[in-house]
């Protein structure tokens, strides 16, 4: 899929989030190494610690269909502010593939791309555990 493409992806999950208390919607579309595309939205829950990042949801969403390895993720959100993945999905991914790369969109459609190393150095992972 081209970028141009996945990023729209991203876009298009901006309507199913389902984010009733803080009405910020994410949106996120992650190619496999293998080129299949999975899509997450956020989902929040009255009880608020039970929602899940849009990140993590189209991550759980690949590894539920058998993929393990990432190439890139697109991550969008509807404000001024690039939509930077939270800590907890940066160690997600890092579980993955630590060569991520990561675009970033803001409402405006404008982009900014990280490495996974940029965002989450000297990261843990499950190489140390072996
Ligand atoms: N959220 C994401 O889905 N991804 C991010 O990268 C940042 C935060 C969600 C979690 C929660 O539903 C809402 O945005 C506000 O934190």
């Amino acid at each position: 899929m081209t970028r141009d493409k996945l990023k729209s992806a991203a876009v298009s999950m901006l309507e199913k989030a389902y984010c009733p208390y803080s009405h910020f919607p994410v949106g996120a579309a992650l190619e496999c190494e293998d080129g299949t595309v999975f899509t997450g939205c956020n989902v929040e829950n009255a009880a608020y610690p039970a929602g899940i990042c849009a990140e993590r949801n189209a991550i759980f969403h690949a590894v539920a269909e058998s993929r393990t390895r990432f190439r890139r993720i697109v991550i969008a959100g509807k404000s001024h502010d690039f939509c930077v993945p939270c800590g907890m999905c940066r160690q997600v991914m890092r579980e993955f593939s630590p060569d991520l790369e990561i675009i970033c969109l803001n409402g405006a459609g404008e982009e900014k791309t990280f490495t996974l190393d940029q965002l989450l150095p000297y990261g843990f992972g499950p190489e140390f555990l072996t």
